[in-house]
Parts: C-alpha cells; structure tokens; sequence
C-alpha cells in the first residue's frame, strides 16, 4: 500500500512512534491523518504542528475507539488504514495487581480487539482495508522485567496472526509493527534520561515511520525495525532451550546492571 491518498488513523499519536508515524503519512501525501491519543493536551499541539485533525480519546474503552472510527468515517469517508499503536507498560512479574495487569491488557491488546471489531466487517465487505497493530520486538521474544508488556504483546501478534490467516482472502491486509528499543517516553521516561539496556540500541521513532513505509509498501505481515529481531526469532524457534537458557543469562546481567547492553536474542520496549 501506498498511503498517498488515503484515510488513515493513528492511535497513541500525541508522541513517539505515533506521532512519527502520522506525521510521515501526512508528508506522504494522505487524504487525511486522524491522530488520536488519550493525552488531549499534546495531541492537539502535535496535531496543529504536523497538520493532522485530532479526535481524543481513550481506546481501551471500546465506545471511545468506536467513536474515533465514526468520526473519523463521518469526515473522511472510509478508512484505508487504521494503525492501532497506543500502548503502555507496567514493570514487574506475578506480583503485579490485576488491576494493573488488565490496564496493560485493555491498552495493549483490547484496544487491538475493539478496532477489528468495528472495523474487519466493513473492510472484508468492501474487500479492502488495512490494519498496522503495533506490538513490540516483546511480541515475538519475551520482554526482561515485564510479564504483563511480555504476555499483552504476544496476544497483539497473535490478534493480527489470526485476522491475518482468517480474512486475508477477503482482501483485509495485516501489519505488526515489532520494534525493540525506540528513543520515546515509553522507553526513556517522562524526562528522557531513563538508562535501560534497551537504550543503547535504540532507534529513533523516525527510523521506526521508514521501517512501516517500507512494510506497508511490500504488504510484509512483520515489519521489524532493527532486522536483528528476525535472526532472534531464528534462535528461537530453532532451539527453544537454548534461547531460554540465554534470554536467562541476559536476565541476570540486565538484573545486576539495568545498564547492559543487548549483545542477543533480547526483547523489546
Ligand atoms: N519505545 C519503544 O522502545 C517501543 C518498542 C516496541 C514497541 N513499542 C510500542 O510502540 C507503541 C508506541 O509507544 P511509544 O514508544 O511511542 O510510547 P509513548 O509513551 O511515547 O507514546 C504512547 C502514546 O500512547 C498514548 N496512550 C497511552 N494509553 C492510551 C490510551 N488508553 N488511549 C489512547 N492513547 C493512549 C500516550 O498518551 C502516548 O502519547 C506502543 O504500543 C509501545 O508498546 C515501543
């Protein structure tokens, strides 16, 4: 796809990867970019700087998503392109409240849901339309130090696995967008000086917008960012053993020195 001329949405686009990414499809000629984000305050400057039209809203509650859509349709007419990008995370393991799991799980992977939902019916009808889910290079491997962004972004591939082999026919074209470490608040902190052993590989959420031009141009399922994922997802499925054994070994350095820098087979943001 190429998105010159287009409607096209983007979710979590107040900052980071969502807002390079709607502001890329602005430069690439669309139709219109919505740009979407439960953050009213940045979404409206972003939007005014990078000549989006802005629609706040929360999309892990389901009417808020449906209301995005709608608008969006009321305006624009029907979308081309819907990248459902908002996402969160929680550090932490088993002892993580539910409460704070499912705020993960609704941000993460529901929000995902709740757009196929509203959307697949009518792109399957016309036979055309697009959905980017971004996940995390955590969806394919595992994420240290965060069960819930590990088990939220495995279900957001799998979400897109499943549209993908059960409504590809039907001409509904599928992305998950997989990168590892991105140089955005998510990953460096509201201040931009958070040091993780993510930071070091880092790429900017420019880097990122390349990355989906290109993936959205080829109709590629997986678009991966830093390459090296796809030769981690080898490893993996290769030999799940050993991969454990050293995602393990990684676990431990990152534990004794948050600082360490990936040297392989490692997760994401
Ligand atoms: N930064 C990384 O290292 C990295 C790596 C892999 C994947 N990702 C994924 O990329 C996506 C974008 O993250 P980012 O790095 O740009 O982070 P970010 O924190 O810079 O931006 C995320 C945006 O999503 C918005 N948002 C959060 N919850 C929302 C909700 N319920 N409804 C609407 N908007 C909401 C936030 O207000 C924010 O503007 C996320 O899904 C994240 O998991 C990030």
């Amino acid at each position: 796809m190429r998105v010159s001329g287009k409607v096209v949405v983007v979710t979590g686009a107040a900052r980071g990867i969502g807002r390079a990414l709607a502001d890329r499809f602005v430069r690439e000629g669309a139709k219109a970019v919505v740009a979407s984000d439960i953050d009213r305050d940045a979404l409206a400057g972003t939007a005014e700087t990078i000549g989006a039209v802005a629609i706040a809203a929360d999309v892990s509650v389901e009417s808020e998503m449906n209301h995005v859509i709608a608008a969006a349709e009321a305006r624009f007419g029907a979308i081309d392109l819907f990248c459902s990008n908002a996402g969160i995370s929680h550090p932490g393991g088993t002892e993580v409240a539910n409460a704070d799991f499912e705020r993960v799980f609704d941000v993460n992977y529901r929000s995902h849901l709740y757009a196929a939902r509203n959307l697949v019916p009518k792109m399957t009808a016309r036979g055309n339309g697009y959905l980017l889910n971004t996940a995390s290079a955590a969806g394919v491997l595992t994420q240290i130090g965060s069960l819930a962004y590990a088990v939220t972004k495995h279900a957001a591939v799998a979400l897109a696995e499943w549209l993908s082999v059960t409504h590809g026919h039907q001409g509904l074209r599928v992305s998950v967008l997989c990168p590892q470490g991105v140089r955005t608040r998510l990953l460096l902190g509201e201040h931009g000086d958070r040091d993780n052993f993510l930071t070091p590989g880092a790429i900017e959420p420019s880097d990122v917008a390349d990355a989906v031009i290109e993936g959205l141009y080829d109709e590629r399922f997986l678009i991966l960012p830093h390459p090296e994922v796809a030769e981690y997802m080898r490893r993996k499925t290769s030999d799940y053993d050993r991969w454990l054994r050293g995602m393990r070994r990684l676990q431990a350095r990152v534990r004794d020195n948050p600082k360490t820098a990936i040297k392989s087979g490692a997760p994401a943001g």
